[in-house]
């Protein structure tokens, strides 16, 4: 049988196109790529997430001189929301970077471990993760659940049985 994956989401030609609530998410992704420490790689990466209760946290890549013991931005956010705010519910989460120090103007793809944990997290809480993608310009991706872009993703359902 042949079979077909698909799904849905908005490309907007800029971010002035989103919602006040969403702009302000992602303005405060821009913000998070200043936290980030990235001597290695030199590409900053900023991620700020709207909780249920309304407050915006923010997370940005953390680099290892080690280097596979770096934690990326969309990581290090989701691990410290699960454990400073283990009740509340993440709504959406903006994504952007500074790669080299150049405004970049098109959006970041989460790496396949983020993607990985944002579908752990969309399950834990049973809410869909919204994510938002861009650059400091150019278009901007709205992808409605997180689990879109991790397609067969393993949910850990199989553990059980
Ligand atoms: N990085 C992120 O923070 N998020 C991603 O989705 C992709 C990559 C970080 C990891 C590393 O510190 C740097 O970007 C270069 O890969």
């Amino acid at each position: 049988m042949h079979k077909k994956f698909e799904f849905e989401y908005e490309e907007l030609d800029a971010k002035e196109g989103l919602g006040p609530e969403d702009l302000i998410l992602l303005n405060a992704a821009f913000k998070a790529v200043d936290t980030a420490f990235a001597p290695y790689s030199k590409f900053k990466v900023g991620a700020a997430a709207r909780l249920s209760n309304g407050q915006i946290i923010l997370g940005s890549n953390q680099e290892s001189a080690s280097y596979p013991v770096g934690i990326c931005a969309e990581r290090t956010l989701l691990n410290s929301i699960g454990s400073q705010f283990p009740n509340e519910t993440i709504q959406a989460m903006a994504i952007s970077y500074l790669p080299n120090g150049v405004a970049s103007d098109h959006p970041l793809s989460p790496c396949g471990m983020c993607r990985q944990s944002l579908l752990d997290y969309e399950i834990r809480y049973k809410a869909p993760i919204k994510l938002i993608l861009a650059g400091k310009t150019g278009k901007v991706m709205l992808i409605p659940s997180a689990s879109h872009i991790l397609p067969f993703g393993f949910t850990g359902s199989i553990l059980d049985q």
